[in-house]
């Protein structure tokens, strides 16, 4: 077999490294709708594995985290577990849930961001208990509220790289100064905690969320900064065990935009990182989740205004936040049986929310929507039901996970006496 034809990650036929909306089958999609309703989130367990083999055969030598923020769903971190890759966990609920799926404390990493008391009450508390775990602290601060805890066990240092990437400002950790402790100060705050009788196990940083192949060299100047601090850490404060550079992988959203390169990545990481002891680790979030999952939605309203088609359905910013919070594209497919047949047309999707944000897309070129079609949108796995809010009195949609041809509900739909609950259970009347 000739090098080109080689089967590596990124051109593996059984595990193709992107699936577009389109692959997604529009009958099994109207056959969920009849069972579960609308609006629903849809996410494919079998898909999340192959994500995950893919990032495993990409970085064989590293050790691979999942970032639980981008879907914590019992059913995604007990997949993942299984898979052999382990949680990060960004708040005690996250580290509750990872535990919960059957995480040994080896296999979780708790990255405290300014965290509350109560979180570091339950982290040190379950450190007891599970005395492998491991707390990254990004500030000073954190290490000596955990002292003032009792807590001497296993910690790394999430130290602020300088250099931020990410598909929007808002998603670019690395260069603010909230995330880590400045890099220059990494030495001085490990050799304290090591005196103070910390076991410090590792350095971490992320440098933001959403990151696309074209930033490869700013990922290899970020690996190379960390590279030359673990150095460093090594020869003055002791041996390291990890290596951790964080999350961020990007995924095409658009259909122009192709799939990153892992295995490219991978090996510009190993380069960059050059001679340490520690091993490295990555914990990516989207890179798993974001197209094995969808979110279907009906169409309740269509209004030929003069500037735009409107188009209202039944999901909205508290269903999927990402194009209101970060004017993210969501690419959107008729899946209604006769779509493929009917003239397309820019139209502009909404949701029921009572906010000018509240757009899936504008100007979209669709099939003509009529009431009671059913849309598809993509790339909702990740980030999606885990940003869904109430707000507007709304109830949280439902959501099933497809796996080996089975489809199972994973949560139900909440009513609104779930929206009111906290308000009778504090003694109040409530709806
Ligand atoms: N590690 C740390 C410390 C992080 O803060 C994050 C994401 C990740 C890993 C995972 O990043 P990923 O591989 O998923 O890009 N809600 C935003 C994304 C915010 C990400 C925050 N931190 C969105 O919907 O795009």
């Amino acid at each position: 077999m000739a090098d080109s034809e080689e089967v590596s990650p990124a051109n593996d036929p059984g595990n193709p490294p992107v699936r577009r909306l389109e692959a997604w089958d529009a009958p099994s999609l109207r056959g969920l709708v009849e069972e579960y309703d609308t609006p629903l989130y849809v996410l494919d367990i079998d898909r999340v594995r192959e994500n995950a083999r893919r990032l495993e055969s990409a970085f064989p030598d590293a050790e691979i985290l999942y970032a639980a923020k981008a879907n914590a769903l019992g059913a995604v971190l007990e997949t993942l577990l299984s898979a052999g890759v382990g949680i990060e966990c960004a708040s005690a609920g996250e580290l509750e849930r990872a535990l919960a799926a059957g995480a040994s404390g080896s296999e979780v990493h708790y990255t405290a961001v300014n965290p509350p008391g109560r979180d570091l009450d339950l982290a040190v508390s379950r450190a007891e208990e599970y005395p492998d775990l491991t707390i990254i602290a990004g500030a000073q601060d954190t290490i000596d509220r955990l002292e003032d805890r009792g807590y001497d066990g296993r910690l790394g240092l999430r130290v602020n790289p300088g250099i931020g990437a990410g598909h929007h400002e808002k998603v670019r950790t690395g260069s603010d100064a909230k995330f880590g402790v400045p890099s220059d100060r990494a030495v001085e705050t490990l050799a304290d905690a090591a005196e103070r009788g910390f076991d410090v196990v590792g350095i971490h940083a992320h440098v933001g969320s959403g990151v696309s192949a074209d930033a490869l060299e700013d990922h290899r100047e970020f690996v190379a900064r960390m590279g030359e601090l673990a150095r460093e850490v090594e020869s003055e404060v002791g041996d390291l065990e990890f290596l951790d550079v964080g999350g961020g992988f990007g995924v095409p959203y658009r259909a122009e935009e192709g799939p990153l390169d892992v295995a490219a990545v991978a090996e510009a990481t190993r380069e960059a990182v050059g001679e340490v002891g520690a091993r490295l680790t990555i914990e990516p979030g989207r890179y798993f989740l974001a197209d094995a999952g969808v979110l279907l939605t009906r169409v309740n309203t269509v209004k030929e205004a003069p500037e735009a088609t409107v188009v209202g359905v039944d999901a909205g910013m508290t269903t999927l936040l990402r194009p209101a919070m970060y004017d993210a594209y969501h690419p959107v497919r008729n899946v209604s049986a006769d779509a493929g047949e009917r003239e397309r047309r820019p139209q502009t999707i909404t949701g029921p929310i009572c906010e000018s944000s509240d757009v899936f897309c504008e100007g979209r070129e669709l099939p003509e929507s009529d009431r009671g079609d059913l849309l598809a949108i993509g790339n909702a796995g990740a980030y999606g039901y885990e940003m869904a809010s109430q707000y507007n009195s709304r109830p949280r949609p439902a959501s099933v996970a497809l796996e080996g041809g089975e489809v199972r509900l994973t949560r139900s739909r909440e009513a609104i006496a779930d929206v009111t609950r906290p308000e009778r259970t504090a003694g109040n009347r409530g709806g």
